[in-house]
C-alpha cells in the first residue's frame, strides 16, 4: 500500500473525520463578529486551541485543516500547533489555495487561485508537519451555471494542485463545492455535481494523480436553500450515494463531505443515512467546518474562560458525527 493511501485511510479510520478549521482571517472574522468576539490573532488562536486540545481529537478527529496563520502559531504551552495536533493523535493539514476570484470570461463565477509558488509553499508546510492539504473549487448553480468554463478551469486547477501535493508526499483533499445557494432543485444539484466531479477526475487522471492517495470532499445532493420543493433526508442520502457511485473511481479510498450551510443536526443525520445505505468501498465521513464548530463557538463567545464547557460541546458534536460516519447515530443520542 502506498504511503499516501495509508495517510488517507488513517485520517478516516473507524468513523474518524476531519475538522475544517481553515477559515481565512476574513471568514473567521465574520464568524467571530456574529458572536460579538473581536477577531484578533490571539482570539482566533484561543478558540482553536480549545478545540485542538479536546479529548475527541484522539477518538473522532483524524485530521485538522488549518489556515496559514494558525499552522505557524504557538500554543499557550509554547508548542507549535501541528505538534499539539499530532500529540492528540490527529494529523495536521493545511489549506493551500489563496481563495476564489472572479473568473475572467464568466464574471459571475469564480476560479480558485494559488498555483504560483505552490511547490515552494508545500515544502515549507511539509517541513512544519503538514500531512495533507486542501484546495476548494466553488461552483454556483443557476440556469446557465456552472458554465463549461468554470467546470473545466476549476478541475484543471484542482488537478495541478493535487499533483504538486503528492510530489511533496502529502495527501490532497480535492474539494469541488457546488453551493446550495439558490432556488435550484435537488435534481439540478445531482446533475451539476455529477458533471463537476466527473470533470475533476478526468483532469486528475490526466495529471497522473494517484487516486489511492487523495480524499474527495464533495457537497451532498440537496435542493437549493431557496427551493420550495425540499426532498426527504432519505432521498438526500440516496441521491448523494448514486451521484458518487457514478462519478468517483473506485480507487479513491475516502470521501469526506463538507457541511456547506446545513445545520449541525442535518449534517449528522444525512451522513448517518448515507452510511446506512453505503454499499460501495468508499469510506464516507465528514470534513465539517460550521457543522462541528457552531454550537461550541456560540457557547465559548458567552464565556471565553470556560474551556471545559466549550470542549464538552465540541466533543459531543464530533462523537455524533463519528457515529454517523459508521451509520450508528440515532436522534436519542443527542440528549
Ligand atoms: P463547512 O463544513 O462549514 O461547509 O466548511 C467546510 C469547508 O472546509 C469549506 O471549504
Amino acid at each position: 500500500m502506498s504511503e499516501l493511501n495509508n495517510i488517507a485511510l488513517k485520517i478516516l479510520q473507524k468513523g474518524k473525520g476531519i475538522l475544517a478549521a481553515d477559515e481565512s482571517t476574513g471568514t473567521m472574522t465574520k464568524r467571530l463578529d456574529s458572536v460579538n468576539v473581536q477577531s484578533t490573532p490571539e482570539n482566533r488562536l484561543l478558540f482553536r486551541e480549545i478545540l485542538f486540545s479536546a479529548s475527541c481529537m484522539t477518538e473522532c478527529i483524524g485530521g485538522v485543516i488549518l489556515y496559514d496563520e494558525t499552522i505557524k502559531q504557538q500554543t499557550s504551552k509554547k508548542n507549535l500547533i501541528p505538534e499539539l495536533i499530532l500529540n492528540m493523535g490527529s494529523a495536521p493539514g493545511i489549506k493551500v489555495d489563496t481563495g476564489a476570484k472572479i473568473l475572467a470570461g464568466s464574471p459571475e463565477e469564480k476560479i480558485t487561485e494559488g498555483l504560483d509558488g505552490l511547490r515552494e509553499r508545500l515544502k515549507e508546510y511539509y517541513r512544519i508537519g503538514a500531512k495533507f492539504t486542501k484546495w476548494r473549487g466553488v461552483y454556483n448553480i443557476s440556469k446557465s451555471y456552472p458554465s463549461k468554463l468554470s467546470i473545466h478551469s476549476n478541475a484543471h486547477a484542482l488537478a495541478r494542485y493535487s499533483a504538486l501535493v503528492q510530489e511533496c508526499n502529502m495527501v490532497p483533499i480535492v474539494e469541488p463545492e457546488v453551493l446550495m445557494d439558490g432556488d435550484h432543485s435537488a435534481k439540478d444539484c445531482f446533475s451539476k455535481t455529477s458533471e463537476v466531479i466527473k470533470k475533476c477526475f478526468e483532469e486528475l487522471i490526466l495529471h497522473k494523480v494517484d487516486l489511492k492517495g487523495i480524499i474527495l470532499k464533495p457537497n451532498m445532493i440537496l435542493a437549493g436553500n431557496k427551493c420550495k420543493d425540499k426532498i426527504s433526508k432519505e432521498e438526500v442520502a440516496k441521491l448523494t450515494l448514486e451521484c458518487l457511485k457514478n462519478s468517483v473511481p473506485s480507487e479513491v479510498p475516502g470521501i469526506a463531505f463538507l457541511s456547506g450551510g446545513q445545520s449541525e443536526l442535518e449534517a449528522t443525520e444525512n451522513l448517518n443515512l448515507i452510511n446506512k445505505i453505503n454499499d460501495t468501498s468508499f469510506i464516507m465521513s465528514f470534513s465539517y467546518g460550521r457543522a462541528l464548530q457552531q454550537s461550541a463557538l456560540k457557547f465559548w463567545s458567552k464565556d471565553t474562560k470556560n474551556i471545559e464547557g466549550t470542549q464538552k460541546i465540541f466533543n459531543h458534536r464530533a462523537k455524533m458525527n463519528t457515529l454517523a460516519a459508521q451509520g450508528k447515530w440515532s436522534k436519542d443520542l443527542e440528549n
